[in-house]
């Protein structure tokens, strides 16, 4: 990812520069302003105002127009259009420089000219590109130098550099969460058993998160049995780990935030079918999102106190391996009839959720989880399900998915539903039929909460197929921006 700087609004004397611009200031002319998209143009001898007429540029959301070697500085001028004026937002920014990332891949050294806007808006434009130009790429060995990004350094141009600098500060901080936890969530399944999620935790003391680690004893002993039958398959050893960050006044309640972070999922028993079933590295996303949620609140110093709590297993089959039938204990106390073991997150979170009541009374929690299929089919990949419990708190999260991107879809709880996983021999079944699958799940999880809570099923948010304005294709960290949102919106001193 390239170094990000911010510079007063001077036109640069060489490497390429990025305008950005709304539909009325395309209309308007590139001459009609004394800024740097003026004084560019006119640097180039009307060059840019010609590529805009030739190539159709009207400053539509999305549109890209290059203007190669403009003149003898400049390598190249990127238009990006930003849209109408309602669409020039900090999210707005963001997604336009996240397509101006793609379109420098060639320019060590890049400007993006923020004149005539709010400093917060060139800061958004620093995040965007930071998100979009992220990589996964410890594992490539052979990658020709061509083929590499050249971005080093993208240079923010603003009329107050130093307020800019000051509104990235946080920013930057959000950022390192979200690629903490696309790092996490990207490697493979062979690297990033339970222990090694774990080990990658301990870093975030730096930040001044207080890390704890329980390994399967501590966990037998505090009596997290249904999220230990998940592991029992698995040559690996389970952990939860709970992070706190105590930014806010003492005896504040906390926020919480918990993870499902099965690192693989073969089903168990009830093993999935091999096609696709590499996906399932991902199934520990919510504990990379609530990881890197805890990293961003407290790399930018949240004025607030959080706690985040996170299962850490492995669901596979073996002669050790729970079985469908098997009736498990819960830390709550009821009990569960296992028909399937690959409905293994909700029982993760139904220990995890009941122990962050019992050891942290929060004044919310929020869980995060790659939790069913059924979300994806619901929903498809545009928002995740959300699950709530109180209205506030839903509320807030629809909100804070707006502000960021990170968008929600509130889903509907009810009793109709909760039948469905009545057992014939426990307190429940972990299972409910199809229909209306990811609800089930909810209301399984449910059972197992007190106090104000959200349910985020990221199945088909928590990575992504095809690349987007601020996320390349692979890990999206879906919930790190949102809940750090949600938090700086509502829960800080
Ligand atoms: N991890 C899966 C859910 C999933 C599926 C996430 C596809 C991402 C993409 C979860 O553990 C699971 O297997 N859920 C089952 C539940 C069913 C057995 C009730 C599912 O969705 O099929
Ligand atoms: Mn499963
Ligand atoms: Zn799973």
């Amino acid at each position: 990812m390239p170094d990000i700087a911010f510079a007063s609004a001077d036109l640069p004397a060489n490497g390429a520069l990025v305008l950005l611009l709304t539909e009325a200031a395309a209309a308007a002319g590139l001459g009609a302003g004394a800024g740097l998209a003026a004084q560019a143009d006119a640097a180039c001898g009307g060059a840019l105002t010609r590529a805009m007429a030739a190539a159709g540029f009207t400053g539509k959301k999305g549109q890209a127009c290059t203007v190669l070697a403009p003149n003898e500085m400049l390598s190249r001028v990127v238009l990006i259009g930003l849209g109408k004026d309602s669409d020039h937002t900090p999210r707005g920014m963001e997604e336009a420089a996240g397509h101006a990332v793609t379109a420098l891949a060639r320019d060590p050294a890049a400007a993006i000219a923020a004149d005539g806007m709010p400093p917060a808006h060139a800061a958004h434009a620093a995040l965007g590109a930071t998100l979009r130009a992220y990589r996964f790429d410890r594992y490539r060995t052979k990658e020709a130098a061509d083929d590499k990004p050249k971005l080093q350094t993208l240079t923010m141009l603003t009329d107050d550099h130093a307020a800019a600098e000051a509104a990235w500060a946080p920013l930057q901080a959000t950022a390192h969460g979200v690629i903490l936890s696309r790092d996490l969530a990207s490697e493979p399944p062979n690297v990033l058993t339970p222990t090694e999620l774990a080990e990658r935790c301990r870093p975030l003391a730096d930040l001044g998160v207080e890390v704890e680690v329980l390994g399967p004893a501590e966990l037998e002993r505090i009596g997290m049995r249904a999220l230990l039958a998940v592991a029992m398959g698995s040559a690996q050893e389970a952990r939860v780990v709970i992070l706190r960050w105590k930014g806010g006044q003492d005896g504040v309640k906390p926020v919480c935030f918990v993870g499902k972070g099965v690192t693989f999922d073969t089903g168990g028993i009830s093993i999935k079918p091999a096609p696709g079933m590499e996906d399932m590295k991902w199934d520990m996303a919510g504990a990379a999102a609530a990881i890197g949620v805890m990293a961003a609140l407290a790399g930018r110093k949240a004025r607030c106190n959080a706690v985040g709590i996170v299962g850490l297993v492995e669901n596979m089959p073996s002669g050790n391996a729970q079985r469908p039938g098997d009736v498990v204990r819960s830390l709550s106390g009821q009990t569960i009839e296992v028909q399937n073991t690959d409905a293994e997150g909700r029982l993760v979170l139904a220990d995890l959720l009941w122990h962050a009541h019992d050891a942290f009374d929060p004044a919310i929690t929020v869980d995060m989880a790659t939790l069913t299929g059924a979300i994806i089919v619901a929903l498809g990949h545009e928002h995740a399900g959300m699950f709530c419990n109180d209205d506030t708190l839903a509320d807030r999260l629809l909100a804070a998915g707006k502000t960021t991107g990170e968008t929600v879809w509130r889903m509907p709880l009810g009793d109709a539903y909760d039948k469905l996983i009545r057992s014939d021999i426990a307190d429940m079944k972990n299972i409910g039929g199809r229909p209306g699958g990811a609800i089930i799940g909810a209301q399984f999880v449910q059972r197992f909460v007190r106090g104000p809570w959200a349910h985020l099923d990221i199945a088909g948010t928590a990575w992504a197929t095809k690349d987007s304005a601020t996320t390349p294709k692979g890990a999206t960290a879906f919930g790190v921006r949102l809940l750090d949102r949600l938090v700086a919106d509502n829960y800080e001193a």
